[in-house]
């Protein structure tokens, strides 16, 4: 059974892992609970076994000791929104690379993975077009009072604001200019106002603003302990008559309590989320029509988004133990 003999390496001031050894019967696990389309294991295999490593797969389980079980013996493993907790690092002795085949990351405990030396990578923009898709779906379904009778309104003219622009914000963007609407954007990351311009989008100059000013507001923040519970009472109160807050991103941005104050104060406030908030029931008994949640996250649930990042997600396991290449590492 060969073993794995890395050594550092400076190069450009950054460290290098370089496997030097023969890199073989390296294990790999899917681990999702929630399952890639079968294109997108077929494609994942054939990238794993090309290599000449062994898949594993451990679908739509529904139990934690089932993944803690899984992952003992993996080199590698390939998750969608699986949390991935010390005890999960903990229990996968031989873990080297954890990769999260989608954008947010918050899902996998990367304290611990530093500290056991697991490398945790994402695969940023693979599924932000399925995203996009959905935020706007998601918008017209609200315009139309969720498809039942009645007369519903347009989106164009309506001023659609971006909360966060990175891949999946600038792509709504582009998807609202072409059925009309007016782009507004602010990310507390980009200072640039040429970043939005050279969309044809508005910079905003505050967070406020932004609410102000927002007939449809697309969330696209991560979940962070900075933005964890920032968008609730002041922030929708402060929007404008019959507008609608899309949540794409994560339900630990919002703060329940507050939205939920101020859809009761407002009448004209909607609400409608891909990730169903901890009070989906009292939501849903409290504001009928104007509140709605997917029955499960569903943004990157397409064939292409799932072969996109499934299939990046084995090609950089690949390069980082052939050619040791960190490029997506995000707990650097
Ligand atoms: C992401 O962060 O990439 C999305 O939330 C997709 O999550 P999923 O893979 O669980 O659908």
């Amino acid at each position: 059974m060969p073993t794995i003999i890395p050594f550092m390496r400076e190069e450009k001031k950054e460290k290098v892992i370089y496997f030097t050894s023969l890199v073989k019967n390296m294990k790999v696990l899917v681990a999702t609970e929630k399952p890639f389309a079968k294109e997108a294991v077929e494609g994942i295999r054939q990238i794993i076994e090309q290599a000449g490593y062994e898949l594993c797969l451990l679908e739509k389980y529904t139990d934690k000791a089932q993944l803690l079980e899984a992952v003992a013996e993996v080199d590698a493993l390939i998750i969608r929104s699986d949390k991935v907790t010390a005890e999960v690092i903990e229990a996968a002795k031989n873990l080297k690379i954890v990769v999260r085949a989608g954008a947010g990351y918050d899902n996998v405990d990367l304290a611990a993975a530093t500290t056991r030396g697991v490398v945790v990578m994402n695969t940023p923009g693979q599924n932000s077009n399925a995203v996009a898709e959905l935020a706007l779906a998601m918008m017209i379904y609200m315009a139309r009072n969720r498809f039942t009778p009645g007369t519903g309104s347009e989106l164009q003219g309506k001023t659609l604001a971006i909360h966060a622009y990175g891949n999946v914000g600038k792509l709504v963007g582009r998807k609202g200019k072409a059925l009309g609407m007016n782009v507004i954007a602010y990310d507390p990351f980009i200072t640039d106002k040429a970043v939005f311009e050279a969309d044809g989008v508005e910079a905003v100059d505050s967070v406020e603003e932004l609410y102000k000013r927002a007939n449809y507001l697309s969330l696209h923040i991560p979940a962070t302990a900075e933005t964890k519970s920032s968008i609730g009472y002041e922030k929708l109160m402060s929007m404008p008559k019959g507008a609608t807050l899309v949540n794409t991103a994560r339900k630990e941005v919002i703060d329940e309590a507050g939205v939920m104050q101020a859809m009761t104060e407002r009448e004209d406030l909607k609400y409608i989320t891909d990730i169903a908030p901890v009070a989906v029931a009292e939501m849903e008994a409290q504001f009928g029509k104007r509140f709605f949640a997917t029955p499960k996250k569903q943004g990157a649930e397409t064939a292409e988004a799932n072969i996109n990042a499934g299939l990046a997600a084995a090609r950089q396991i690949v390069d980082y133990f052939v050619n040791g290449v960190t490029r997506f590492q995000v707990n650097k």
